[in-house]
């Protein structure tokens, strides 16, 4: 009898400190629970001497051989020989929009590996794995994606100190603008690097993000919406200024902000990908509404966040 099983991770967005939490500074980002991808996975039995076969498809297609490549080094990592698996993949992740679908992809191949292979995983570990797998996508990652989809939980990390959760107090709105452009991380990370590097202000530069990731922190633990969304817009003007934002990420924050947004920043490497928005809580089915009507086709996705106590 053939058995499937299902493993699933989430995608994230991040509420400020990308780019410079390559440098060091803390950044913030959540779990978006609803935005999922999907393995569905069957155990393939070993033919004579034959090596198993490990075939992965996502969305009806093969996937190509450095992703499979990937997949052979996350059950090496797991200290598992030859793995053999049929996996297929759907996802509602929107792909390279700046949502961690990669990392979403990493974390659910190894817990289908370590779920199919009787290995005990810790989320920590699960981290940690699955950043040394994106490496295979984008270079040298900070490790912020990978945790806040490992975790499923709101998170303040940094490399040198890992991921703590933050306590979240009350309910929280936002919404996702896909600008439809995209970017690979990789790309950008090169792109904005001279503006981190720079000699004279580097230091300055990465300083001020961190500060600004521990305003984040309290507003969302003290349920401050004003303060969350001085975050935002201060992080969005840095990230203007170190070349992340493109004239559509501009035209449709002016179009955010003009439906009444409180804030708006881009989420993820930029170059294109989304947009994310804080809404009045109490006005956030309005300003969805005008938004949607400024937008036309383009997609809003609304997202709630609950605090802690309200789950
Ligand atoms: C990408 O989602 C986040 C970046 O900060 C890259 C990284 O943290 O590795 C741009």
């Amino acid at each position: 009898m053939v058995i499937e099983r299902h493993y699933t991770a989430c995608a994230k967005t991040i509420l400020v400190g990308e780019h410079a939490v390559v440098y060091g500074a803390q950044a913030v980002a959540m779990p978006l629970h609803e935005m999922r991808l999907e393995l569905s996975v069957r155990q393939e039995s070993q033919q004579g001497n034959q090596r198993p076969l490990l075939q992965i498809e996502l969305g009806g297609q093969p996937v190509s051989p450095q992703l499979v490549e990937a997949a052979r080094e996350a059950a090496r990592l797991l200290d598992i020989p030859n793995p053999g698996l049929k996996i297929s993949g759907t996802s509602s992740i929107l792909i390279g929009a700046g949502l961690g679908s990669s990392a979403a992809l990493c974390v659910a191949l190894l817990r289908a590996l370590a779920g199919v292979y009787g290995r005990e995983i810790s989320d920590q570990d699960l981290a940690r794995l699955a950043n040394r797998l994106e490496q295979a996508f984008h270079g040298t990652p900070s490790g912020l994606d990978t945790n806040v989809v490992a975790h499923e939980r709101v998170i303040c990390f940094s490399r040198q100190e890992g991921a703590r959760e933050v306590a979240v107090s009350g309910n929280w709105q936002f919404a996702l603008i896909d600008s439809g452009e995209r970017c690979a991380t990789n790309v950008m990370v090169e792109h904005v690097a001279p503006w981190f590097r720079q000699a004279e202000t580097s230091q300055r530069r990465i300083a001020r993000f961190d500060d600004l990731a521990t305003i984040a922190v309290r507003s969302l633990e003290s349920g401050d919406q004003h303060g969350l969304a001085g975050v935002m817009n201060d992080a969005s003007k840095l990230l203007s200024e170190a070349g992340a934002m493109t004239p559509l990420l501009h035209e449709l924050r002016d179009a955010a902000i003009a439906s009444g947004a409180l804030a708006t920043k881009l989420t993820g490497a930029g170059g294109g990908g989304c947009l994310l928005a804080l809404l009045p809580e109490e006005s956030a089915k309005d300003v969805c509404a005008r938004l949607d009507h400024h937008l036309g086709a383009r997609p809003l996705i609304p997202v709630t966040l609950k605090g802690i106590s309200q789950i």
